[in-house]
């Protein structure tokens, strides 16, 4: 270190001085020389430092790092002043960092050309400063920061350090900006943006300063002086909250993905633990121009679309690839390659692409047709979209779960990919074309003399018209669903790892945790005594996977193997509604806000809504309850388990309509124990039950001395005639919307009325909620029996206030024992249940 001593002592000095802000300081004229490794500029605790690193065993760059893992946080870049590609600037190892004493921090290498430079000289920069938080900073005579680090970032973020609007993290073709509006987006080229995360759309329009901040818990969150509680959780990494020794970092990497990594001291490892974009290969660009991106073994990989095609580098599949003639020189005709299972990655501001809603065939012609157009892709999600691409860029995803088809222009003939599309290399394919050619001569012409010697013709025969019906009943599911896939039973246990991870029990079965080949995490159902065949099966996964809604959860494929029987669903990060709505003490993290709430609410009935009104084959949920709420990353709420009641074989044909059914004891409606015919009204009944629930974090049939004894719907009631609404609504949330909560009361009681002509329809209910339609006085719910099971006998219970009882008159419930089956219901309600029915006995 080329230091006087006379700034050695003044570094001393300084450092005694500014020991309370935890910083080193630099004084003006020190100098850091690439050839000696020893020297450096560290943080009081050593933790950060900023020094040459090498590149190569000849190259170095200016770097600051994180002590464990040796993370550049932040380097000399082409990219950091918001200008250039972000590439980190190296020097030989004649390279020196100065701090000169006009002020300016300047990078130069060996020859003394000047490579990188802070431009602040000559702007009364006197010293500068390195914090155990890992920023540097030129600061003038009066401490404040000219120039630093944390306001010039390359590619990462350290924990504490903003990121704000005008800021850049650049990686290559990729990165990451802050819009006014609050949303962190991820762009291409700076065109394309193919990923966003916003803060609520809500107060969109409000926000003064936006910024995002990674926590050093490893949350990364939003801030805003307009948030009333100061910042919103954005995303979490999958260790957050654990270990104190964890060092934490964002960062924009050259593959287009944000990712979170986690390192500490005693493991050494730098590990993600949380990516922006789950599913790499929707990363745009990722595979470089004409590049399709798939998978292997859990990797994405980068091919050429087809023989058309050669790579242009290689070794380095992310190049992209170049047509071997293009289509301005071709001699012949120009016809259209098609890809099956694959998309040309579309994202909205590509304002350029002429979208259609047309078939296969018209989407290709289109196309071909079509001067300006390179290539087409039909979605085949429903929408019938077609899209035609016509800028020179084509990001392509080619994947056995994507729906859809893609046609790309190319000079000749077609020449598809031998077996894997994944094969770039020229020259091998060549030669594994061959091979193949080869065996498939050798395997026709064996299979065809066979056919011959057994009379093959004949047997196919007789077989014939059972296999045209088997492939009519296979187009009619692909078709009827918007194409769910099929899964072999093999191919869930390896992505569900031996159906280790188990999620929960639901009524029909264990739920798994599961990664397809694509990384999708989703949800595996292990169906339990379904007998039915193959064929009514997928006829009901057919029914399930044609409902679309935001409310709903999707299912993404299914198994029918053999005798079993899975259905595959998207997961969702947030679990069930009830772990939110009924967690004991504090856990303020787990705790929805009331705006949650309400949307929740108005979520639930939208789906369930769409359930009874509005989908093709309407199906009554029968099992609406707050375990069968799922909530994904922005707590919207999923409808899940429906349509599984119609896969249950019927065991008592005694009572053909209830049979089938799983309930659970306190959302199920009067009708459903008396043995009526049940309606959609059932669904209106136990979502009442779930919306006043909602309101008030309660169980609808707790009973305690705060209830007065009473079941909490009941006393809730006489609250709500008292005009004491507050005693109603959840006592741990702040900020309520008054109006709000007496809508949803309101609803609530008129959904859980005993006479099911009485309840609302589901339209009509999410209608009174949103406040479209006035809401008149509810009449009190009668008091309504319920049947509960200890064992295998039925017992009837009634109010402790002594009221004639629902049961009393009917005596039905206890006659359907036989048929109830309450495997469905979660434990703890269960255990409440059984607590409160013996206890009423007691009490008779
Ligand atoms: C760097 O430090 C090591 C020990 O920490 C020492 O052995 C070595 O001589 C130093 N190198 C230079 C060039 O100062
Ligand atoms: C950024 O730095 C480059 C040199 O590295 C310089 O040419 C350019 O003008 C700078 N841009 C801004 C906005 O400071
Ligand atoms: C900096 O980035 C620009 C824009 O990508 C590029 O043209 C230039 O060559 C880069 N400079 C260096 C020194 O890498
Ligand atoms: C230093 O940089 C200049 C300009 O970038 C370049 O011409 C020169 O070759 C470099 N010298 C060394 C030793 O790298
Ligand atoms: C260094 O100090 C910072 C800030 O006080 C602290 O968060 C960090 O844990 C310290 N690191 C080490 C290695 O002591
Ligand atoms: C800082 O420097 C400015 C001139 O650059 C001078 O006017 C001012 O008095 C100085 N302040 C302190 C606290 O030394
Ligand atoms: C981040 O921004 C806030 C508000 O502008 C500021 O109070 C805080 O000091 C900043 N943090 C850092 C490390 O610069
Ligand atoms: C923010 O997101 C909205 C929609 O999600 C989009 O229309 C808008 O362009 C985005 N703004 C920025 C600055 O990215
Ligand atoms: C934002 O508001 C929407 C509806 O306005 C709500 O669904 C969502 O939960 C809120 N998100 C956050 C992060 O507060
Ligand atoms: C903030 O939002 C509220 C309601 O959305 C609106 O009434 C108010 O005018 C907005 N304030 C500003 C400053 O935009
Ligand atoms: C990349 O961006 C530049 C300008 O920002 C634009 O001219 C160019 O067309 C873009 N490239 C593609 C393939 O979209």
């Amino acid at each position: 270190m080329k230091m006087s001593k006379l700034s050695f002592f003044l570094l001393y000095l300084h450092c005694l001085f500014a020991i309370s802000s935890s910083s080193t300081i630099i004084p003006l004229g020190s100098t850091l020389q690439a050839s000696n490794r020893n020297q450096s500029w560290s943080s009081p605790n050593a933790s950060f430092s900023l020094s040459f690193v090498p590149v190569t065993p000849s190259s170095f760059m200016a770097a600051i790092t994180y002590y464990a893992g040796d993370v550049i946080v932040w380097s000399a870049s082409n990219g950091s002043n918001g200008t250039g590609d972000g590439a980190s600037l190296v020097v030989d190892s004649g390279g020196t960092l100065n701090l000169l004493p006009s002020g300016a921090l300047r990078l130069t290498n060996g020859s003394g050309a000047v490579v990188w430079d802070s431009a602040t000289a000559n702007r009364g920069v006197s010293h500068a400063s390195i914090d155990d938080l890992g920023n540097f900073q030129l600061l003038n005579n009066e401490s404040a920061p000219i120039w630093s680090s944390f306001q010039n970032p390359t590619d990462t973020l350290v924990p504490s350090q903003n990121f704000t609007v005008g800021k850049i993290l650049r990686s290559g073709s990729y990165s990451l900006t802050l819009g006014r509006s609050g949303n962190l987006t991820l762009n291409w080229n700076g065109t394309i943006e193919y990923w966003s995360l916003g803060f609520n759309s809500s107060i969109n329009g409000n926000l003064t300063s936006p910024r995002f901040m990674l926590q050093s818990n490893g949350i990364l969150v939003g801030l805003d002086p307009s948030f009333a509680r100061g910042m919103i959780n954005m995303a979490y990494s999958t260790d957050y909250g654990e270990g104190d020794d964890v060092f934490r970092f964002l960062r924009m990497d050259n593959d287009g993905n944000l990712r979170i990594y986690s390192t500490s001291e005693s493991s050494g490892n730098i590990t993600p633990t949380w990516a922006a974009v789950t599913d790499q290969c929707q990363v745009y660009g990722f595979c470089g121009n004409m590049g399709v991106c798939g998978y292997k073994d859990s990797n994405p990989v980068c091919g050429c679309p087809s023989q058309n095609f050669y790579p242009v580098d290689e070794h380095d599949g992310r190049k992209g690839c170049r047509r071997k003639v293009e289509i301005e020189d071709c001699p012949g005709d120009v016809t259209m390659l098609q890809l099956e299972h694959t998309k040309f990655l579309t994202y909205p501001p590509e304002v350029n692409d002429q979208t259609f809603i047309v078939g296969t065939v018209a989407c290709r012609m289109n196309c071909l047709v079509s001067g300006s157009c390179i290539g087409s892709t039909l979605v085949a999600d429903g929408s019938g979209i077609c899209y035609m691409k016509t800028t020179d860029f084509i990001s392509g995803y080619q994947g056995a779960v994507l729906p859809s088809t893609s046609f790309l222009k190319v000079c000749g003939q077609a020449v598809p990919n031998p077996s894997s599309y994944l094969d770039t290399s020229g020259k091998d394919n060549d030669s594994r074309l061959h091979a193949m050619v080869i065996i498939v001569v050798v395997l026709v012409t064996l299979l065809s003399l066979f056919a011959i010697v057994t009379g093959f013709w004949c047997w196919f025969y007789g077989g014939s018209e059972k296999s045209r019906r088997i492939s009519a009943q296979y187009e009619l599911v692909d078709y009827a669903s918007g194409a769910p896939v099929k899964f072999s039973y093999k191919e869930l246990q390896q992505s569900t790892k031996a159906f280790s991870e188990r999620l929960g029990e639901g009524g029909f079965g264990a739920v798994y945790k599961g990664t397809l080949g694509n990384r999708m995490v989703v949800a595996v159902k292990q169906l339990e005594g379904i007998e039915q065949g193959e064929m009514q099966f997928r006829m009901e996964v057919a029914t399930i996977s044609s409902t679309h809604h935001l409310n709903l959860v999707r299912l993404v494929g299914f198994c029918s193997d053999g005798r079993h029987r899975l259905l595959v669903y998207e997961f969702l990060r947030n679990g069930s509604l009830d772990k939110f709505l009924f967690t004991s003490n504090d856990q303020s993290g787990k705790l929805l806000t009331w705006e949650n709430r309400f949307n929740i609410a108005l979520g639930t009935g939208r789906g369930i809504t769409y359930l009874h009104e509005e989908c093709r084959d309407c199906i009554i949920h029968c099992d609406i309850k707050p375990e069968n709420i799922l909530l994904d990353e922005g707590y919207t709420a999923k409808v899940s388990d429906f349509g599984l009641a119609k896969l249950m074989k019927p065991k008592d044909h005694r009572h053909l309509s209830l049979a089938s059914i799983r309930g659970t004891r306190g959302y199920l409606a009067p009708e459903w124990l008396a043995n009526h015919p049940l309606t959609s009204k059932c669904d209106v009944y136990s979502y009442g039950m779930v919306l006043l629930e909602i309101v008030s974090g309660r169980r609808n049939f707790e009973v305690s001395p705060e209830t007065d004894g009473k079941k909490f719907s009941l006393w809730a009631y006489s609250e709500f005639e008292k005009g004491h609404i507050e005693a109603i609504v959840d006592k741990r949330i702040k900020d309520v919307d008054s109006e709000e909560v007496e809508r949803a009361i309101m609803v609530s009681f008129w959904c859980i009325q005993e006479q099911p002509s009485q309840r609302p329809m589901m339209g009509k209910v999410v209608q009174m909620l949103e406040g479209v339609i006035d809401i008149e006085m509810p009449p009190a719910p009668k008091l309504v029996a319920e049947g509960l099971s200890s064992g295998t006998t039925m017992t009837v219970n009634s109010d402790v206030s002594g009221l004639s009882t629902y049961a009393a008159s009917n005596p039905a419930p206890s006659s359907s024992s036989s048929f109830m089956n309450i495997g469905a219901s979660p434990p703890t309600p269960e255990r409440e249940m059984g607590k409160e029915s013996s206890s009423l006995l007691g009490s008779k």
